[in-house]
């Protein structure tokens, strides 16, 4: 079974598309595990993947006690999504891929910006091979995004002009990426992507909460998953906290 079937056949069995962000704070790696598996525990029956980042990876250690909370997520049936914006040139990108995808990951996300040959071409052929999924980073959810993915560019295959954005949907659809990553923070940018992407490739939508993306928005614009860490990671309640937003997305879920 692909990543993307895997994927929404939990999004199916709980009636939730909320990926938890797994953003925690500790002063060492056992404090920051720890914290992991009581988030994972409180909310997992509200969400139906876990992204973790650098920020938990490089504490706990790719070969150390990453080893654990993957195991954790495992156990509670959520896929993982790993969250490198994998960045540089092909040889590197594939070593990083490998390691990322032997240690359990079901999926990364890899900035297109890169491109293809000598680019994310190994990686995406890695992650086909083993079963795993690669989503693309298309329109940040951060203010200062609309300098990279808003600007406007000439598409070297028809010499028009496009916005930035626009260019990397259309190739997300030509690599057959697993995802998209579109800011809920512009829902108007998520409609434009869901234009050229239709039910080919998932839209995932961060910034909601803190970041001021509204959720509704988000999904009636075209967001398959929504991913969440703060408001839910800082919550007092998380489990509440996750319930609360399920239930307020369960009927926008297509
Ligand atoms: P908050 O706390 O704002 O966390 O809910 C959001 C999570 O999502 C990540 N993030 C992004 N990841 N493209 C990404 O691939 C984005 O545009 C983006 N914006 C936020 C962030 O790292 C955090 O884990």
């Amino acid at each position: 079974m692909s990543f993307r079937e895997r994927i929404r056949e939990v999004l199916e069995e709980r009636e939730t598309n909320l990926i938890l962000a797994l953003d925690v704070y500790g002063e060492s790696p056992s404090e920051i595990l720890n914290r992991c598996i009581d988030l994972l525990r409180k909310t997992q029956r509200f969400i139906c993947a876990v992204k973790i980042n650098l920020q938990v990876l490089l504490p706990l250690g790719l070969f150390d006690g990453i080893r654990g909370l993957i195991k954790e997520a495992k156990n509670y049936g959520l896929p993982l999504i790993m969250d490198l914006k994998l960045n540089d040139v092909g040889h590197t990108n594939l070593q990083v891929s490998t390691y990322i995808f032997e240690a359990g990951f079901d999926a990364l996300i890899a900035n297109p910006f890169v491109g293809w040959e000598g680019g994310l071409k190994p990686v995406f052929e890695k992650a086909r091979s083993m079963g795993r999924g690669v989503i693309l980073l298309v329109y940040m959810s951060h203010p200062g995004a609309v300098e990279g993915y808003g600007q406007i560019v000439r598409d070297p295959e028809d010499g028009r002009a496009y916005p930035q954005y626009m260019v990397f949907a259309r190739k997300a659809l030509r690599w057959r990426a697993d995802g998209v990553i579109v800011g809920a923070t512009r829902p108007e940018k998520i409609v434009d992507v869901k234009k050229i992407l239709r039910d080919e490739v998932p839209i995932y939508s961060p910034g909601i909460g803190p970041q001021g993306g509204d959720p509704i928005k988000a999904m009636t614009s075209g967001a398959s998953y929504l991913i969440v860490g703060r408001t839910i990671t800082q919550s007092s309640k998380p489990t509440d906290e996750a319930k609360k937003l399920r239930d307020l997305i369960r009927p926008y879920i297509t």
